[in-house]
């Protein structure tokens, strides 16, 4: 019997094998080729269609999930596309991911869809799979899986949703969701104007509106060069949208007859490249364990600290929420992606190659450059001098924390402050607004078992809401610590992904209430002014984690597999061992 990865790499550079591309089941490939084609003949199949390379697309619509909600569209879309350019399409359900339906958290479940969709791909025989993908756990996930699976892959995304309005302002999730709550807690508006919020925040089906994790996660897609390139930005509803999944299924085909796998457009220059996009759009601060993940999975790691020195040279070029002040389907207006690459140019490697055939910097070329827009600003004018992310050492974070500079407050970034520490999501959840709660601005909160193994699945509760007492004074941000995540599209001084993490004994855990903390992002300093000694100390006394043993399923295999963030947060047992370390400076 053929090991799949074999078989895999057999298939480089072959002719497409449509139905036969599987050969073993039961010891007798021509009787399994039999039997496949007797039990697909059920669905009115003729010999022409199955003799066709075949397609996968993997479908990921569920009434539960509004950014796929365009998804059944797409399939059609890009099934027209297949059979336009002699292929077969073949659509397969996966596990599907909406941020607000995925308990306990969509970290915690990003794995799962990840391993499904690499094994539905090995399962079933397709010479090339379209991947649709959109909310902000799925495009990794899909990635990840692609680039295990080794087959030729397209990504297509959802499309972010149009913006809505509200008394006259324009709203988008989910940056004015959080907005319109902080003024809720902070009792700006009643409970009349929250509801009436709550209707036109989502006003269409698609991604969120801003730059959080699925906007940066598809323009990404589109940097790395497994998307079409112009295709991050074109709204769900948008008639260019389905141009885009349409032109995917025909490419899907010429990729599987040119045996084009996603380790030749997935390359350390196209992870640089991906790197220095994540940077400039003042993209979510997930879009850096998602790019970890999905580079592990090639043997490829990401070196924080030479991603910092990146962050040094490129600067925050999109002006989009939360960093900035537009919505999505303004940059679709503004030329899309192609429009920041074209900025980025002195700092891409322009030859890295892309699914089309061209290389990414042929693409920016292609591109229709407008003149005189108002989103994307030139190289030396930028909405925020360095990177978006910046990462931060120190005794607090032995292995790294990260911070979305772009989105914090200047005079917050440097900052000594006196501990308020809550032990877990639970206790956060019980005191934070506590009247009695000791508590002052120019504290710092300290949320402690967030992270990746904590919670587990790192919940994005680093966004610790501001207490309602002094939000109610006015306060609008603090400096917040914790080893978990927080959502793309929110806005605040907040270190981030500290790791080790509380529960794997990192030093977030012996935080205690009054001790002060340094934080100083300039010199990228992260430290507890506690003596090594007494922190020592505490250390002994802490209680010995709870063996897992008891767990069952998922949540056993989650906990014995799960990385670190700054490993990505896979499981062990996905990742090669590397063979090289980006950014390579
Ligand atoms: Fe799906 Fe924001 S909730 S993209
Ligand atoms: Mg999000």
């Amino acid at each position: 019997m053929t090991d799949d990865h074999d078989q895999r790499n057999d298939n480089k550079g072959s002719a497409p094998r449509g139905m036969s591309n599987r050969l073993t089941n039961y010891g007798d490939a021509d009787f399994s080729l039999f039997l496949r084609k007797a039990f697909i003949k059920g669905m009115g199949y003729t010999d022409d269609a199955l003799s066709r390379p075949v397609i996968g697309i993997a479908n990921t619509y569920s009434g539960y999930n509004a950014c796929h909600g365009n998804v059944p569209g797409l399939v059609e879309s890009i099934k027209r596309g297949v059979m336009l350019a002699g292929g077969l399409p073949v659509d397969f359900p996966t596990i599907t991911l909406h941020e607000s339906f995925a308990h306990p958290t969509s970290m915690y479940l990003r794995n799962l869809m990840a391993l499904d969709t690499e094994e539905m791909i090995r399962a079933q025989p397709m010479d090339a799979v379209v991947l649709i993908g959109g909310c902000d756990k799925t495009v990794p996930a899909q990635l990840m899986a692609a680039a295990s699976a080794g087959i030729p892959t397209v990504q297509v995304v959802t499309g972010p949703m149009l913006t809505g309005s509200h008394r006259g302002t324009r709203v988008g999730a989910c940056t004015d969701c959080r907005r319109y709550w902080a003024m809720y807690r902070g009792q700006d508006i009643d409970d009349n104007e929250i509801a009436e919020v709550n209707d036109k925040l989502v006003p269409t089906v698609g991604t969120c509106s801003v730059m959080g994790t699925a906007s940066t996660m598809a323009c990404i897609a589109e940097t790395l060069g497994i998307m079409l390139p112009g295709s991050a930005t074109a709204p769900a509803v948008y008639a260019d949208r389905l141009r885009v999944a349409e032109d995917s299924g025909s490419l899907a085909v010429a990729m599987a007859r040119d045996g084009i796998t996603p380790d030749q457009i997935l390359t350390p220059a196209a992870f640089e490249n991906a790197l220095r996009v994540l940077l400039a759009l003042g993209g979510s601060t997930n879009g850096l364990i998602h790019l970890t993940a999905i580079a592990g999975r090639l043997g490829i790691d990401i070196d924080l600290d030479a991603f910092d020195r990146m962050s040094h040279e490129t600067p925050v070029l999109v002006d989009l929420k939360p960093s900035g002040e537009h919505y999505m389907e303004d940059l679709h207006r503004a030329g899309g992606l192609p429009t920041l690459l074209r900025e980025l140019k002195p700092l891409l490697h322009l030859d890295a190659m892309t699914i089309n055939g061209r290389t990414l910097g042929e693409n920016i070329d292609a591109a229709t450059q407008l003149i005189d827009q108002p989103v994307v600003r030139p190289f030396n004018n930028p909405i925020y001098a360095r990177g978006g992310i910046a990462v931060l050492r120190g005794n607090l974070a032995p292995s790294g924390a990260i911070i979305k500079q772009s989105a914090a407050s200047p005079e917050l970034m440097r900052h000594l402050g006196r501990a308020v520490v809550f032990t877990s999501l639970e206790d956060l959840a019980q005191r934070i607004d506590d009247p009695d709660l000791d508590v002052h601005a120019d504290d710092v909160l300290v949320l402690q078992n967030i992270g990746p193994r904590g919670a587990p699945g790192m919940p994005e509760a680093g966004y610790i809401p501001i207490p309602k007492k002094l939000a109610a004074q006015g306060v609008k941000d603090m400096v917040r610590i914790s080893d978990g995540r927080m959502s793309g599209t929110a806005a605040g001084t907040i270190v981030l992904h500290v790791s080790p993490e509380s529960a794997e004994g990192g030093p977030l855990g012996l935080i205690r209430n009054g001790d002060m903390i340094r934080l100083d992002v300039e010199a990228r300093v992260l430290e507890l002014e506690v003596e090594d000694e007494a922190l020592e100390a505490r250390r002994q006394q802490q209680p010995a984690r709870k063996e897992d043993a008891k767990l069952l399923g998922y949540r056993r295999l989650f906990m014995e597999q799960i990385l670190q963030a700054e490993e990505g947060c896979d499981f062990r047992a996905c990742r090669p061992e590397p063979h090289c370390r980006v950014p390579r400076s």
